[in-house]
């Protein structure tokens, strides 16, 4: 669709305990039915945690060399399809992932842990997860609600803000999610746990984790590739990965790639917030085995 047949604004409602929007629960049955494959690599976050960072590495370490020219002519939601996504007139990311041509498959997904396709777990997938620090993953998802007409109205920041430890948020409370998918690891081996600010402090170890992961060996000089590629600079840039070709996104309001740092959220967050949060946070997150860091 082009930019003047936009959906109006999705609203939030409680599904299976989770709130969420109709653009992520309207292909339910045939999500639930997905059929995964065994080298399938799920790649699984709460939104604005780094996924597109995750999925280009991804993309270069496996096709990088195979077949460049992906990188150069597909965007990253052709690369890596949206499991659950069903936006009017588009194809369905369950289509996008079933058509996939690659080995892997690379599949995105924000659902929390409870819903993903039960075809995974029994074909022993490898999944990768991406975990961000609360507060920094909070303003960046309000920057990308108040940017992207596919997602509910953030509202002003202290709403968006009390919305968030609330959990009203699409995928469901934050908290939830980092610690749903943190306890699954101990009955589920397949599953990489990754955070965003190791990546910022250090993108070429958290590759070589990555790669220790999923078998790959890349040579120095491929390594080298992927890691300047997926420089925050360089992937702003990069129309195939920026979503700058999605006109449901306004990047006037703020773009996709907006500052890829640790500790934006000092910009947003009042003292007293501040406090309030921490408070409610160590209510919340009992797990002393999950350290998130929030300034590195
Ligand atoms: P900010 O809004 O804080 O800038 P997702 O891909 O899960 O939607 O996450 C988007 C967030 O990851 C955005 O955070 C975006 O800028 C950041 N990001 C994307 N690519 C990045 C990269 N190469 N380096 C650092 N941060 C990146």
């Amino acid at each position: 669709f082009d930019k003047m047949e936009l959906p109006p604004r999705p609203k939030l409602f409680d599904f299976h305990g989770v709130s969420m929007i109709h653009f992520f629960t309207q292909n339910w049955e045939n999500v639930q039915n997905f059929q995964a494959r065994p080298d399938d690599i799920l790649i699984a976050t709460y939104p604005k945690a780094g996924t597109t960072w995750v999925s280009q590495i991804l993309d270069m370490l496996y096709f990088g060399q195979t077949s460049p020219e992906r990188l150069t002519t597909l965007p990253i939601y052709e690369r890596v399809p949206f499991l659950e996504m069903t936006i009017p007139n588009l194809v369905t990311g369950k289509d996008q992932a079933d058509e996939l041509p690659t080995t892997p498959r690379l599949i995105k997904t924000h659902f929390p842990v409870q819903f993903v396709p039960k075809s995974f777990w029994e074909q022993n997938c490898r999944i990768i997860y991406v975990a961000r620090n609360a507060k920094d993953n909070m303003v960046s998802y309000y920057h990308f609600d108040c940017m992207n007409q596919g997602q509910p109205e953030a509202g002003d920041w202290n709403s968006f803000f009390q919305r968030f430890m609330d959990g009203n948020m699409v995928f469901g409370p934050w908290y939830d999610h980092v610690n749903g998918w943190w306890k699954k690891k101990e009955t589920y081996s397949n599953i990489h746990y990754m955070f965003y600010e190791d990546m910022i402090e250090d993108t070429g170890r958290e590759i070589d984790k990555l790669c220790a992961f999923i078998g790959l060996s890349p040579s120095a000089e491929e390594k080298e590739k992927v890691t300047s590629g997926v420089q925050f600079d360089n992937m702003k840039k990069n129309k195939m990965a920026n979503y700058s070709t999605l006109p449901i996104m306004n990047f006037k309001v703020s773009p996709f790639m907006r500052k890829g740092k640790v500790g934006d959220w000092k910009n947003y967050f009042t003292v007293a917030q501040n406090e309030h949060f921490d408070a409610d946070y160590k209510k919340k997150m009992k797990d002393p085995t999950l350290q998130l860091r929030c300034v590195i």
